[in-house]
């Protein structure tokens, strides 16, 4: 801490540092970029100029030297994210983790074990569940359950109790996704794992945050674990979340829609930008304001048509220069604060070591159910791990 802010070191300043990472930490200020680390010193060199004017480092170890750091976030390739979280823990620096926490179990429980002997604040950025959108449609679906309210002209069978099917909640995940635009490091097997530990642990860990008093008990997989895929994962209550992600579509058009049905009603979110609830007497419709909108004054306003007006002129003719000038609130920049008020109050991190292993553990299962073709329990043995 130097007067009175934070001090970082980014390690890591590929494209999601410089994306996400970085921009946030500068918008968010009471901290200090002290060093931006990254063995590809041009890429280094390149961030610390444009964020805070702090060191480049090609390599990150005297970062971990400085006794003002406080933290580092960690966004290198996904095989490095446990050698780098255990040599910070070890010198006492919280950590901000990208997901996912690391590619094995077992490096899961290393971290763990590292984490908690230091006693810092560790936080794998599992961002979806930090995006307003899904708060907004978390309470939504909470309220009705605590006070089911239906459009005077429904017709409701009065003359016999609900049965347990009718009392689930199903939570419907569609992600739509161009693999020809992607860079193939993710689904190297080495180095990335394949999409359903780089990309699906997002939603494997916003399904349990969503159902967050239940565990989740069974898994059923289909499709494949390097590209598209599905799962079903069935939690103890009896409610349910299905995610399809489909690597064969385009970003012409948004990429995750959010549906979820419980008690007689609907409730859907689009693409973090809008939000909009069927069954319900009076409830209207929600918009959330993009993280970044260079179309603003072209296109005033937020919600889906909005969104779809400011993507046409994004994928205009200046397309390429275009590109990072809008996206959508996924939750990044309210992830990153909630860490550093975790450290600065000793509150809890908003994603912790084992919400980022339960992800890890739901996606390796996952891997399994798709390679078997079989569903596969979720021991709660593994789920709640006991370390002494
Ligand atoms: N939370 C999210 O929504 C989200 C989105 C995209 C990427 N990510 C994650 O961010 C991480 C980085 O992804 P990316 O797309 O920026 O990759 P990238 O390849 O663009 O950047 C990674 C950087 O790490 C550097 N690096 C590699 N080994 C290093 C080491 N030992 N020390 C320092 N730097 C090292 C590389 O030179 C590179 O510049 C991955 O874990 C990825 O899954 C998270």
């Amino acid at each position: 801490m130097k007067d009175g802010k934070l001090v970082a070191a980014q390690i890591g300043c590929g494209a999601f540092a410089r994306e996400q990472n970085l921009p946030n930490m500068t918008a968010l200020g009471g901290v200090e970029i002290r060093y931006c680390c990254d063995t590809d010193s041009a890429a280094a060199e390149k961030a610390a100029s444009k964020f805070g004017g702090g060191r480049a480092l090609a390599d990150y170890r005297p970062a971990l030297d400085d006794p003002e750091l406080d933290f580092v976030a960690v966004a290198t390739p996904h095989d490095m994210h446990k050698p780098i979280v255990l040599e910070a823990a070890k010198r006492g620096k919280h950590v901000f983790c990208e997901k996912p926490m690391a590619m094995t179990l077992e490096d899961c429980w290393e971290m763990i074990a590292a984490v908690r002997r230091a006693g810092i604040k560790f936080c794998v950025d599992l961002n979806r569940r930090m995006s307003p959108a899904m708060h907004a449609l978390k309470a939504r679906v909470l309220g009705q359950q605590r006070e089911e309210r239906h459009n005077p002209w429904r017709y409701i069978e009065k003359k016999r109790p609900p049965m347990a099917e009718e009392l689930a909640t199903n939570f419907l995940i569609r992600i739509q996704d161009e693999s020809s635009s992607y860079r193939l490091q993710h689904i190297d097997p080495m180095h990335g794992g394949g999409q359903v530990l780089g990309e699906t642990v997002h939603w494997l860990d916003l399904a349990c945050w969503f159902f967050d008093t239940q565990r989740p008990v069974r898994l059923t997989g289909w499709g494949s674990s390097r590209l598209s895929h599905g799962i079903n994962l069935e939690f103890s209550g009896g409610d349910a979340a299905t995610i399809i992600f489909d690597v064969c579509g385009t970003f012409d058009y948004p990429k995750e829609m959010y549906e979820v049905t419980s008690r007689a009603a609907l409730f859907k979110s689009l693409f973090f930008v809008e939000n909009r609830y069927y069954g319900m007497p009076g409830v209207a419709v929600e918009t959330f304001p993009l993280q970044y909108d260079s179309f603003a004054d072209a296109v005033p306003g937020d919600g889906f048509e909005a969104l779809m007006k400011k993507g046409e002129l994004r994928h205009g003719d200046d397309a390429k220069a275009n590109w990072g000038a809008m996206c959508v609130d996924k939750g990044h920049r309210a992830m990153i604060a909630g860490f550093m008020d975790a450290i600065r109050n000793g509150t809890p991190s908003p994603c912790d070591e084992m919400a980022g292993m339960r992800s890890l553990l739901l996606a390796q299962i996952a891997v399994k159910a798709i390679k078997t073709g079989h569903s596969m329990p979720v021991p709660v043995e593994d789920w709640e791990p006991v370390f002494v």
